[in-house]
């Protein structure tokens, strides 16, 4: 099948990768002539295991072409993805400016036939929209479906190749046989193709993503409660857990949700209410426990020196909003380090591949490491904010002998607390009992 992909960011280059990797003819748009004269020579702009060998190899069998030209792309494509970012505006809700700005692209350039499919996470009502300005603009009715994504940054290829279930919703029914056929290679009997009303699919990346922050807040406020009654999170973890309606999966107590999704499709969700005069008892929650949530880390270190951390060093392991990816958006990190540097401390950080962006933001008012154990000589404590593999099987001796004293803030609950007393650290955790 020939389809387009307009937008080579994360989620278009990756859905666009995929559906070359399963045999259909791709061709990726965007407006960025500079990126797509990288992409075009195998270079890729995000870090996401595996996507640069897939888009080399796709690239080479000249499944998968990029371009800026809609014109030479549109007329041909069958199925044509949007995939643009939609931004929170300052009030909390989504920009759909560009969204609207490709389909004004697009409309005098559509095959009869070919179905226009977003991606994008966009509120309630938004495709019937596009059905409308696009009738408006070609003077017929076009195809549109709402195809929302699941992909987790880190493991998106294989979130893509062995969804969970695909989502897509239509305006008459036809249009899911389509969509059926391009995602067939990729589905299971237990894994199923869910066709449904415009608006459902929409409200259902919503949901789904709001149900999952839910658990994040929820199990962190738990934490900070079984801090206060001197009980265990990860005792209580396992003894919820087995209960087959709770589960184990997200349910990790931490220091706070980040990334560029669900903080912004909560806000978004709850602005979606409050425009429905409905007040979201719970997504406000779940919000306002989240901010509070990620100046966590900062307390404790704050309460453990009593308040005076001028000149005290701090080694910090771990800047993305978590591992296998160098994003920094609302990522936690970057609020304990504005706290730590307000208060006066030095920081000594690394992290596996998000340093760069994080030095766009501090320069030289951090001291940047590539490897994480030259973080620690001198420093009063080493803090954990990113749970990498890399630092799970970490060799306490090196630390104790490098730390000018022996504590460790861990904001992910990486060790065991019993193991780490006895071999002479105060290790302060998440929800922990001390
Ligand atoms: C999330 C969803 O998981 C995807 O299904 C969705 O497609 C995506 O948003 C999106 O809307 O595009 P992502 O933001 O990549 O994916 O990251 P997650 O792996 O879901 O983690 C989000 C945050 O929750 C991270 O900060 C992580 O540290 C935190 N988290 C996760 C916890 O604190 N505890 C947990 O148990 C799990």
């Amino acid at each position: 099948m020939k389809i387009a992909v307009i937008g080579t960011g994360y989620v278009g280059l990756v859905t666009g990768t995929c559906f070359a990797e399963s045999g259909n003819q791709v061709t990726c748009i965007d407006i960025d002539e500079h990126k797509v004269q990288k992409l075009k020579a195998g270079e890729i702009p995000i870090f996401e295991p595996g996507l640069e060998e897939m888009v080399k190899r796709n690239t080479k069998a000249r499944r998968l072409l990029f371009t800026t030209s809609y014109d030479e792309t549109i007329p041909d494509a069958k199925c044509i993805f949007i995939a643009v970012g939609t931004p929170q505006k300052e009030d909390g809700s989504a920009n759909l400016d560009s969204i609207w700005k490709v389909a004004e692209s697009l409309a005098p350039l559509l095959a009869e036939d070919s179905i226009v499919i977003i991606k994008s996470t966009v509120p309630v009502g938004t495709n019937r929209k596009l059905a409308e300005l696009l009738q408006k603009l070609t003077g017929r009715i076009v195809d549109v479906a709402s195809n929302p994504e699941f992909l987790k940054e880190g493991a998106a290829i294989d979130d893509f190749s062995k969804p969970d279930r695909v989502v897509v919703g239509v305006s008459r029914p036809e249009i899911a046989d389509t969509l059926h056929e391009l995602y067939k290679p990729f589905l299971r009997t237990e894994h199923p193709f869910l066709s449904m009303e415009l608006e459902s699919a929409e409200m259902t990346k919503y949901v789904a993503n709001c149900m999952l922050a839910t658990k994040i807040s929820f199990i962190n406020e738990m934490a900070n409660l079984c801090e206060r009654v001197g009980a265990d999170i990860n005792q209580v973890r396992r003894g919820i857990g087995h209960d087959q309606r709770i589960g184990f999966s997200f349910l990790f107590p931490g220091v706070g949700y980040g990334g560029s999704c669900f903080p912004k499709d909560v806000s978004a969700l709850i602005s979606v209410a409050k425009s429905h005069q409905m007040e979201p008892s719970i997504l406000n929650a779940v919000d306002q426990v989240n901010t509070a949530q990620k100046r966590v880390l900062f307390e404790k270190v704050n309460h453990y020196f009593k308040g005076d951390l001028q000149g005290k060093t701090f080694a910090i392991w771990g800047l993305a909003f978590k591992p296998k990816t160098d994003d920094i958006r609302e990522a936690p990190a970057l609020v304990l380090i504005d706290q730590l540097l307000q208060a006066g401390a030095q920081l000594k950080v690394h992290d596996p591949v998000a340093m760069n962006n994080v030095k766009d933001i501090y320069g030289d008012q951090l001291a940047y490491f590539d490897h994480h154990y030259d973080t620690l000589q001198g420093a009063d404590a080493l803090v954990i904010v990113t749970e990498w593999n890399e630092f799970r099987h970490a060799d306490f001796d090196y630390i104790l002998h490098k730390l000018s004293n022996p504590i460790i803030f861990d904001g992910r609950n990486l060790y065991e607390p019993d193991k780490m007393k006895q071999k002479g650290f105060d290790y302060i955790g998440i929800g922990l009992s001390s």
